[in-house]
């Protein structure tokens, strides 16, 4: 069973409320949140206050994802906004381990993330600490930068690892991800794929919903 986060950083920043009921009646049952701190990426979003703001109004996990310097200063804050994940950037994270359990001990589902261009070493170590690996399929900062073919080979061998290891691990893919790309992207082994532009950039967010869903699923 694929699951669909559609990224809130594709939408419609002045109607979020509509924008995730949208995505909602369309079948969604995941939202992915951007955390950008214009250090760690070279962007801005929002922080815990707008999360908390919509947590009222949706029933939808959220998936928040932290790309951000010293992700534990802001764990605590998230967690109680209505996180249900929380991601941290190992690139990010000197003493990783720790921040994981931060994140269980906050009482949300850890998963680590990773750039482009950071292996698969760092997480030999970890792994049976989180619940999720998040691969970035894109350099992260900002939708609707093209998907980098060369991350599924990373896919692939994470999914061996996974197995290897015998722990129920998520993969979570982030970036670039369409109707054209999702079947591969799942094949590779990931369960969670990410989507801005593919769904909030389209006019009909149900429509460009249901499309993804049905490609990943075949
Ligand atoms: C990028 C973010 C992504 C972004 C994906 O740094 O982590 O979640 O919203 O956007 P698309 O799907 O447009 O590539
Ligand atoms: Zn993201």
């Amino acid at each position: 069973m694929v699951i669909i986060a559609p990224s809130l950083l594709a939408a419609d920043f002045g109607r979020l409320r509509e924008e995730i009921a949208c995505i909602e009646a369309a079948g969604a049952t995941w939202l992915h949140l951007d955390i950008m701190d214009g250090h760690f990426v070279p962007n801005l979003t929002f922080g815990p206050g707008v999360v908390s703001a919509l947590r009222p109004y949706t029933k939808l996990t959220f998936d928040v994802h932290l790309m951000v310097e010293q992700p534990e200063n802001f764990i605590q804050a998230f967690a109680e906004a209505g996180a249900e994940w929380i991601s941290v950037h190992v690139e990010t994270c000197p003493h990783l381990h720790r921040v994981i359990h931060q994140v269980r001990e906050a009482g949300c589902r850890p998963a680590v993330a990773l750039n482009p261009a950071t292996g698969l070493q760092g997480l030999e170590w970890v792994l049976e600490e989180v619940d999720m690996v998040l691969v970035m399929t894109v350099n992260p900062g900002f939708g609707g930068q093209r998907f980098i073919p060369s991350m599924l080979r990373k896919i692939e061998e994470l999914a061996r690892l996974i197995k290897a290891q015998g722990k129920e691990v998520l993969i979570e893919v982030d970036g670039g991800i369409s109707a054209d790309n999702a079947a591969a992207v799942c094949r590779a082994g990931a369960q969670v794929l990410v989507a801005g532009t593919a769904i909030f950039g389209q006019q009909d967010r149900v429509a460009a919903f249901k499309a993804l869903h049905y490609a990943a699923s075949r």
